[in-house]
């Protein structure tokens, strides 16, 4: 099947968008020109809209426990713990190690070491050894397995729980079910069932390649 290449947004409405919200910081600038320079797949990284997006959420909900799961070089790990409260904390995993380290010396230098736990492994894994009692989540990592994640932590998270899940348009292949590969499956099965799920309540936002919010009821 043809890659597809929809845009959920007209680029220059997003541009316009971008201009109009708060700016990168300097340090947020800096990491993003270096995943640049060093990831073979630097478009992986949230970037300043959706980064913005997922500081502002996490300020206005101020959680205690985060959980990041696909850390990458850490952009969408440092806005989530801008929002934590006081003596809080974001576990973030991934299973590539070269990237985060990348990140950090930007967790450092944004004053946020203390804060950030990183685990290095297979999420599926790392998932098995920890409290899962999380106050917000961001699922960014393998699509083949977003529902395995979900259905690892919905029943664990407390009432009123986030779970944020990137991707989820994924670039309109959602809208090809007949030819769906094995990414797109993953979260086509993802969608359907969080539609379904009389636990939560649930709203896709069309900004960049669509953000699921879900949120326990
Ligand atoms: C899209 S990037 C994450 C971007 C990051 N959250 C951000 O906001 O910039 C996806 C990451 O998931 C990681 N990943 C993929 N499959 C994984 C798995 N099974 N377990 C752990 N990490 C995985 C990849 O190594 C990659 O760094």
């Amino acid at each position: 099947m043809p890659q597809q290449t929809y845009k959920t947004t007209d680029p220059a409405l997003e541009d316009y968008a971008a201009a109009h919200s708060t700016p990168e910081s300097e340090l947020l600038h800096r990491l993003y020109r270096e995943t640049s320079l060093k990831s073979m797949y630097p478009n992986m990284l949230s970037g300043h809209l959706q980064g913005q997006f997922l500081r502002m959420i996490s300020q206005m909900l101020h959680p205690k426990r985060i959980l990041e799961i696909g850390t990458f070089t850490g952009y969408g790990t440092i806005n989530l713990a801008m929002g934590l409260a006081d003596g809080g904390k974001i576990h973030t995993i991934d299973s590539n190690a070269e990237m985060v380290e990348i990140g950090r010396p930007y967790f450092d230098a944004a004053g946020l070491q203390d804060k950030i736990v990183t685990h290095i492994g297979n999420a599926t894994e790392i998932l098995k050894k920890i409290d899962k009692s999380f106050d917000l989540v961001f699922i960014d990592a393998d699509k083949e397995n977003y529902l395995t994640y979900y259905q690892m932590l919905i029943g664990e998270l407390p009432q009123g729980a986030v779970v944020l899940a990137d991707n989820v348009l994924w670039y309109g292949k959602v809208l090809d079910a007949t030819h769906a590969d094995e990414e797109t499956k993953g979260i086509l099965r993802f969608n359907e069932f969080v539609l379904q799920d009389e636990r939560v309540e649930n709203m896709i936002v069309p900004i960049r390649d669509g953000l699921m919010i879900v949120r326990k009821k």
